[in-house]
Formats: C-alpha cells, sequence, structure tokens
C-alpha cells in the first residue's frame, strides 16, 4: 500500500540512536523491512528485543501437495462449503487450485494459527463469514465478513478466532487465500503517478483499514512457523516477536472490505476490469459487488458469451442471486474455473430474463490468473462433475 502510516512512538530521524524507554542505557533494535531489494516500500520498525535472536531451527517436512492438471480441459464447478470444517487458517487450509504464480486455497477454520510467516510471497485473504483478529508485528486489525486483507510477505502474523468456534458457540472462520509469488499491490492504473488513489478509484484511503496501534506480547521461547522458498521452518525466539512499540512506513498489513467498493456501471455491460481490486505477480483479482444494471435500451445486464484468451478465470460466488449462473448448479460457497481455451457465458435462458432487471445483489470474487491452474484434491473433493455439460441443457 502506497501510503503513509506510522503508529506508537518512533524517533525523530530514521536511524538514530532511540533508547529503550524503560532502560534508557539500552537501545531499541531496528528492523528495517523492505521490499524489491529495499528499493521500493519499506517499514521501519522498533523493538524491544533483537528480532534476530533465534535459539533453535527445525525443518518442516511435508508431503508436496498433489496437483492435477485440468486434462481434459474442462470448466469446473467446486463446490467448496462441502469441504470440512476444522483446524486453522495456516496449517488448515486446503489447496484448491495452483500455478507457479499463485496458490488459491479455502478455510472452514475453527481454531486460531499459531505465529507464522510467509516468506516466498505476499498473502491476500477474504473473509467470506465469520470473523477474526489478524495479530502481526505491526499490530492488530479485526476483521468481519467481507474484507479482503493483505499481509506482506515476511510479516509475522497469527490469526486470532473468537473463543467459542471450535465448539460451534461462534462462528467458523471461512476463508478464500491467495498465496502470490510476490507482491499484491493496488492496481497501478488506480493511483496518481506519485501514489494517491485517484477520483474515479472504485475505493480511497479512507476505505483502507491498517494497524491503529502497536501490539506487544510477553514471552519467551516462541515458536514461529516460517514458509520460504525451499520450504518450511519452525525457529524459536528467545522473545515473543510482537514487542513492536513503533512504526512508520509504506508496507503493513491492511484491510478492504468488500462493502467498500464502489461498483462502476454504464449504459451496456461493462468488462471486467471495471471490478478490479488487487493486482499480484500474474494475477489479478475483481470484485462483483451489488450494482444496479446496465440501464441502456435493451441493454442485456448480464455478460456476454466470452473467451478468456490469455488467463484463467476463478470466480467465488459469496452471495446473493447469480442469475446468469441459473440452472447450472451454482450456488453459495462455489467456484468456477472457466479456462483459457474455452468459451463461457451465461446459462441458457438467463439473457432473456436479465433484461429489465433493475439490479444484482451478487457478490464475488474473481482471480484471473495468466497461467493454467492446476487442481488441488481439495477441487477432486467436491467438484460437480455435470457442470461442463450445464450450457447443453435447456431450460
Ligand atoms: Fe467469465
Amino acid at each position: 500500500m502506497p501510503y503513509y502510516r506510522r503508529v506508537g512512538d518512533v524517533p525523530a530521524k530514521r536511524h538514530t540512536a532511540y533508547p529503550n524507554p524503560s532502560s534508557p542505557s539500552r537501545l531499541l533494535p531496528e528492523e528495517l523491512m523492505g521490499v524489491n531489494g529495499f528499493a521500493e516500500e519499506s517499514a521501519l520498525l522498533y523493538h524491544l528485543s533483537a528480532p534476530t535472536a533465534i535459539v533453535a531451527a527445525e525443518a518442516v517436512e511435508s508431503e508436496p501437495e498433489r496437483l492435477h492438471g485440468n486434462s481434459p480441459l474442462l470448466p469446473r464447478h467446486l463446490r467448496l462449503h462441502r469441504l470440512k470444517e476444522g483446524g486453522d487458517p495456516v496449517t488448515g487450509r486446503r489447496l484448491v487450485l495452483a500455478n507457479d504464480d499463485v496458490r488459491i486455497s479455502y478455510a472452514v477454520a475453527t481454531e486460531s494459527s499459531p505465529l507464522t510467516r510467509n516468506a516466498a510471497g505476499d498473502e491476500l485473504a477474504y473473509v467470506e463469514s465469520g470473523s477474526a483478529v489478524l495479530e502481526t508485528v505491526f499490530g492488530s486489525i479485526a476483521l468481519a465478513e467481507g474484507d479482503y486483507v493483505v499481509i506482506p510477505a515476511s510479516t509475522t502474523h497469527r490469526w486470532a478466532l473468537p473463543d467459542g468456534a471450535a465448539s460451534g458457540a461462534a462462528p467458523v472462520l471461512r476463508l478464500l487465500l491467495a498465496e502470490a509469488r510476490g507482491h499484491v499491490t493496488v492496481p497501478a492504473r488506480y493511483l496518481s503517478s506519485r501514489g494517491q488513489l485517484k477520483e474515479g478509484a472504485p475505493f480511497s484511503e479512507r476505505d483502507v483499514r491498517g494497524p491503529e496501534s502497536p501490539l506487544v506480547v510477553d514471552g519467551e521461547e516462541v515458536e514461529v512457523l516460517v514458509r520460504h522458498r525451499t520450504g518450511t521452518t519452525r525457529y524459536v525466539y528467545a522473545r515473543h516477536p510482537f514487542d513492536v512499540v513503533g512504526w512508520d512506513g509504506c508496507l503493513y498489513p491492511w484491510a478492504l472490505s468488500i462493502h467498500d467498493f464502489e461498483p462502476i456501471v454504464g449504459r451496456v455491460h461493462q468488462p471486467p476490469p471495471v471490478h478490479q481490486t488487487f493486482a499480484g505477480p500474474g494475477f489479478v483479482v475483481c470484485s462483483f459487488v451489488p450494482r444496479p444494471f446496465d440501464f441502456g435500451t435493451n441493454a442485456i445486464p448480464v455478460p456476454y458469451n466470452h473467451s478468456n484468451v490469455d488467463s484463467d478465470e476463478v470466480l467465488f460466488y459469496c452471495a446473493g442471486d447469480f442469475m446468469s449462473r441459473a440452472g447450472s448448479g451454482i450456488e453459495e460457497g462455489s467456484m468456477s474455473l472457466h479456462p483459457s481455451g474455452f468459451i463461457h457465458g451465461p446459462q441458457p435462458g438467463s439473457v432473456e430474463r436479465a433484461i429489465g432487471q433493475p439490479g444484482t445483489d451478487e457478490l464475488a470474487v474473481m482471480i484471473d490468473t495468466f497461467k493454467p491452474l492446476a487442481l488441488g484434491q481439495a477441487a477432486l473433493d467436491v467438484e460437480d462433475e455435470a457442470y461442463a455439460w450445464s450450457w447443453a441443457r435447456t431450460t
């Protein structure tokens, strides 16, 4: 997020001595966290203890997750609500689709996660339902239904679920997760040359939420699970990593509610880029939110048949009436994969039914990838195998 933020106490000048307030003879250790070789966004954090002090490390071995190529090339319908609940948002997520750029997972979490960080890239999570507090070295962000949250690479964090999620007294946390091999950003065309979200962008800085106060937790010999480019390692830190008393910069976790995304509509049907919300290396993320339908005379409000020539298109249906998909089996919690090379569009009869309708209450998240996606075991476990033939049915 190219948007300066300052939380807690920081010294007036960068890289100058900053005495520990409770022990003035000692200095607070600095940590400069910077992306792309420190040539772009960074944050400067002030710790109570050395962030480098590990006392143990072990490799975490696990079976490689098998991926299945989309062959024969088919559109897929995955009923993600049929995946079993349980586990936490980090170790309990189920891999649904993946390529070399992005891994798309789904979690139905009932437990808080361990302390963790993903050093291989940013993570983008979408809260389909439930709630959690994302605790990080930068501070906490409360998350609820409809929130996206971007967790920058190498941000130590923990998903804290409400008491009762495991017993059923509180709702489970349903998360759609995209793990990038790089950084998730605001689409460049939404930004001015100096980094402000422009008028006409579908959200503004006022919609962005970040940590508002430091999070300091006391503790010794604390485990942190680190996923990195070559595997997973469990470190034991001498002191709890949540010991930052102040930080500033333009690199931090941030949340944006899909309900704050302002839809762009027109007299005739608008193309998918008007829904774009995030950009990642090799993929984009779009938000389809309740909106008035296209208002021109005889405008057809549902999408035309289309060939996504250079991308695989993934849609996650969160809520509302998916009118254009009536008769296909698509329902809340469905994920569709429409791969490059397959022509897709509305179900038979839905174009005629749509004309004259005033609007849609649909809520959906789309992830378009520029490399083909393979299917994880979770996808095969909940696939609706009749979907590919649904356009050939008559209504
Ligand atoms: Fe499409």
